[in-house]
């Protein structure tokens, strides 16, 4: 893994980024911190994730999310 800005898209849900990088809104993400960024454009906390890309129905190309343990 290298120590800078990481990307991956989540298959239709947010683009996870891993820092260090600066938001729109100045808050900055450190190195190694993740931050989950909607490309749906139905969150309420943009430009973050809020989850509603499920209700919304959101579908795209990405990788499975992770799975939680039963
Ligand atoms: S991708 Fe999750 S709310 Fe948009």
């Amino acid at each position: 893994m290298s120590d800078g800005v990481h990307i991956e898209l989540r298959k239709d849900g947010p683009a996870i980024v891993t820092g260090p990088f600066t938001l729109d809104d100045g808050v900055e993400v450190a190195a190694g911190e993740k931050v989950a960024l909607c490309r749906c454009g139905a969150s309420g906390r943009k430009p973050r994730c809020d989850g509603a890309h499920k209700a919304a129905g959101f579908e795209a190309a990405g990788v499975e999310p992770p799975r939680k343990p039963d």
